[in-house]
């Protein structure tokens, strides 16, 4: 363990709001009623359902472990304002893991075993990193697809239960949403101030990795290409908006940080953060 300092500043303001927020805002499944009726009874929907809901349940499991294993790092980096945060994120994650393995038995079914979802692996391996900015580029594309595919769920209104475990996931998501968005912006105020190669090499990087981590998208779909337009979701628009918001929101915490660095516009607030959308 290594601690260089005993006192932290905790000086990034934006960072602490979020963090207080993510603190005041946590919930259990216990609140939820588990007890109502379940809505999806006919078999052939349960086994759908179990088909479609195995990404969700993988990412949630995987950005567990993603968010524990960079709560040392960002300690290690002397970013102890985003390791306080991270400390919730890693809460949330495990409350969002217990929930769809809950489901499942409510349901009465299980997940695709790994063997037999390749893809969903694939892309939860993109994603990881140790690196703090580069991992939270490629959280943006798995953060923003539970976003849409819960949105989704919640809006089809299958099961009363689901759509309250949708509601309060989705409150959670925009909360991670917005940490992307407060670290990225100030990472790339730092950068813009160190120069403008800077902020092109990074901007470039995380792009790519963007781009690698959409491309995994796709066979995951074709997985469960028949139950997703069973049960009403629209593959193709879910993937054009995940596309354009992942990059939509890396271009704009990179254009934020940009006009930071120049005395243009303060960095956005954990509010602003928090409910802006798409
Ligand atoms: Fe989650
Ligand atoms: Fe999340």
């Amino acid at each position: 363990m290594k601690l260089y300092k005993v006192l932290p500043d905790l000086s990034r303001k934006n960072h602490m709001a979020i963090w207080q927020k993510a603190l005041r805002q946590q919930w259990s499944a216990e609140d939820l009623d588990w007890s109502r009726p379940q809505r999806i009874t006919s078999p052939r929907l349960k086994d759908q359902m179990a088909r479609v809901l195995t990404p969700v349940l993988m990412g949630e499991q995987a950005a567990l472990y993603s968010v524990s294993g960079l709560i040392p790092i960002l300690g290690l980096n002397g970013e102890v304002e985003s390791q306080f945060y991270l400390t919730t994120w890693a809460v949330d994650e495990a409350r969002h893991t217990e929930l769809f393995a809950r489901y499942y038995g409510r349901l009465e079914r299980e997940p695709l075993s790994i063997r037999r979802f390749r893809s969903g692996y694939l892309f939860q391996s993109q994603i990881v990193s140790t690196e703090p900015a580069e991992w939270l580029a490629g959280v943006l594309v798995s953060e923003v697809l539970a976003k849409l595919l819960l949105e989704d769920f919640k809006n089809l209104d299958l099961d009363p239960l689901l759509s309250d475990i949708c509601d309060g996931i989705l409150r959670d998501e925009a909360r991670h949403l917005g940490f992307n968005q407060i670290y990225m912006e100030d990472r790339f105020k730092d950068l813009h101030l160190q120069g403008q190669s800077h902020v092109d090499a990074a901007a470039g990087h995380l792009r790519d990795r963007v781009q690698r981590v959409l491309d995994c998208v796709p066979p995951m779909f074709d997985e469960v290409n028949e139950e997703l337009a069973a049960i009403g979701i629209d593959r193709h628009r879910i993937y054009s908006e995940l596309e354009a918001g992942a990059n939509r929101r890396l271009d704009r915490s990179i254009e934020r940080g940009r006009r930071a660095a120049k005395g243009l516009q303060a960095l956005s607030s954990a509010d602003d953060a928090i409910t802006e959308q798409g």
